[in-house]
């Protein structure tokens, strides 16, 4: 595992943005995992600027994304396939038939992630994955407790991730109670993991995750056995570990 320690949010999603170009430079066929909330937004915005300079070219990418809600129309503002396209994909020359979420509005959760793990097993596996940190050491929307062997799967969220993520809602009777995410099982084969993570509210889970037990109590915590796993993380995140 490396871990590189940023200033601050923007030299995090510069770093981040840094690592994915490569990516997309050495395979320009590549397929990224990608993932919402407002940890990688920075990233996002710092490679359409890179694009738009005439540095990256994504019109041989493919995307996976992590997760969605259940019920949430792509058309939604809180879908995550809505987060994607205003902050990535409208913005560079991705082919949008080759960006994939879980389908929210398919309401027959088994086919929904059947049809997930189909297509993620089509792409032929992730080669960069990118997460955020939930605050109860989430990754997608593996709440604690989730198994580690599953593959994409439809969960309860916890009241801990329908607190934190209804700032984005009108109301807390708006956030949707589930979602259909990638499960740790697919998280762990993709090649190479990439995570972000910014300010001292993330500092605690973090310490956990990196050298705490692991266990499924702390999703996030089985990265430790992944091969190929960098850490950007801000000095806020980084501020309860010796580095
Ligand atoms: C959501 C997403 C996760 C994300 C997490 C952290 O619940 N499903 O993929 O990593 O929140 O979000 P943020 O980056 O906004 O702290």
């Amino acid at each position: 595992m490396v871990i590189y320690k940023a200033k601050d949010y923007q030299d995090m999603s510069r770093k981040a943005a840094n690592i994915i170009s490569a990516q997309i430079i050495m395979k320009p066929n590549c397929v990224l995992g990608l993932a919402t909330g407002s940890s990688p937004v920075g990233t996002y915005k710092q490679l359409i600027e890179w694009y738009k300079k005439g540095d990256l070219d994504f019109s041989q990418v493919t995307s996976v994304n992590l997760d969605e809600y259940k019920g949430l129309s792509p058309e939604n503002d809180q879908s995550y396939r809505y987060f994607m396209n205003t902050n990535l994909f409208d913005h560079v020359n991705i082919d949008k038939t080759r960006t994939f979420v879980p389908d929210g509005l398919e309401a027959d959760s088994a086919k929904a992630c059947n049809d997930y793990n189909a297509v993620i097993r089509k792409q032929g596996g992730v080669d960069l994955q990118l997460l955020g940190l939930g605050h109860n050491g989430h990754i997608g929307f593996n709440e604690p407790g989730a198994a580690f062997e599953k593959e994409t799967h439809c969960v309860d969220l916890t009241e801990s991730t329908i607190e934190a993520n209804k700032r984005f809602f009108e109301s807390e009777d708006d956030v949707p109670r589930q979602a259909y995410t990638m499960g740790i099982k697919n998280i762990m084969q993709a090649k190479k993991i990439l995570v972000v993570v910014s300010g001292e509210d993330k500092a605690d889970i973090l310490k956990e995750v990196l050298y705490g037990p692991i266990t499924p109590k702390v999703p996030a915590s089985i990265l430790q056995l992944h091969n190929d796993v960098t850490i950007v993380a801000d000095e806020a995140a980084l501020s309860k570990i010796d580095m």
